[in-house]
């Protein structure tokens, strides 16, 4: 089994649902209030890891209860935190979370996110070989970021980029992912699928309520999702990555690790929260082959 490096975000998630969007100037009751562990780094350590894989962090936390807990909840999962640096005098990434009929808005805080560097990338990848995954997002400084799936890409290992939140400027990196995993809104933002498409070895888009679409070989497939009563759909996307990435780490097709990705990522919209949402490998198994 291949090793899956994660170099991404961590977060904890203040998290309250609400009947809709309130306006300016406007006190509005909401409900459900919960924190929970998040970031979309650590949301994919943990659904990888859940899900199957052997997994090392590589992050950034603030030197300060949340971070702490935050790098014990990774620890718990059997995730490799020796690459989580703990930064002094800063607040661990924050993200507030409002959850509307299901869907979430979210407003982040880097906090520690915004100071991993290209030395912590190259402590952490200093231990990976040839076929381990590489998996990341936007939540960490981008040109950190860039040279990680470059680093990745010069030692062999199989490059994942998840661009969220998605930002211009990624583009200029695309040429060092294997695999490119935006939803609808993040793929338009970087030219659009047509254009992503021509330009990355594969592309998956996730399309929220309607599944995933894989483009490959000028053709587009679409794989609608699993049905599940939806609750809240944060870290629905992290789960999706994550598990394609263990499934991929066993030797998987991209396809049949899509589809996995796919069932878990349905389970995670039946539970509140980001972590406490992503499900065991074997529920997603179970879910797939009552699917199919
Ligand atoms: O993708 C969901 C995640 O985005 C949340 O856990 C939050 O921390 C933000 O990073």
């Amino acid at each position: 089994m291949k090793t899956i490096f994660v170099v991404g975000s961590i977060n904890t998630d203040l998290s309250i649902s609400a009947p809709y969007l309130p306006a300016k100037g406007e006190t509005l009751t909401g409900g459900g209030f919960i924190t929970a562990h998040g970031g979309k780094g650590a949301n994919q350590a943990v659904a990888a890891a859940r899900l199957g894989g052997r997994v090392v962090m590589c992050g950034c936390v603030g030197a300060e209860p949340f971070g702490i807990q935050a790098k014990e909840a990774l620890k718990a999962e059997g995730i490799d935190v020796r690459f989580v640096r703990e930064i002094a005098d800063c607040p661990t990434g924050t993200a507030v979370i409002l959850v509307i009929d299901g869907d979430n808005r979210i407003i982040l805080d880097k906090g520690a996110n915004a100071f991993l560097t290209k030395e912590d990338v190259d402590l952490a990848l200093a231990e990976a070989g040839e076929g381990d995954i590489l998996l990341s997002q936007l939540e960490n400084p981008i040109d950190v970021v860039g040279y990680a799936l470059r680093l990745g890409k010069k030692k062999g290992m199989y490059t994942v980029l998840n661009p969220a939140p998605a930002k211009e400027e990624a583009e200029k990196y695309l040429e060092f992912c294997d695999l490119l995993i935006p939803n609808e809104t993040e793929a338009e933002i970087l030219g659009g699928r047509a254009a992503l498409a021509k330009k990355i070895r594969e592309l998956i888009v996730t399309v929220g309520g309607d599944g995933f679409e894989r483009y490959a070989e000028g053709r587009v497939e679409k794989y609608p999702c699993i049905p599940v009563k939806v609750v809240d759909t944060t870290a629905a996307g992290d789960t999706f990555c994550g598990g394609l990435c263990s499934k991929l780490s066993e030797g998987e097709s991209l396809l049949a690790a899509a589809k996995f990705a796919g069932a878990a990522a349905s389970l995670a919209c039946t539970k509140k929260g980001a972590q406490p949402s992503i499900p065991k490998k074997e529920d997603a198994e179970r879910l797939l082959r009552a699917s199919i």
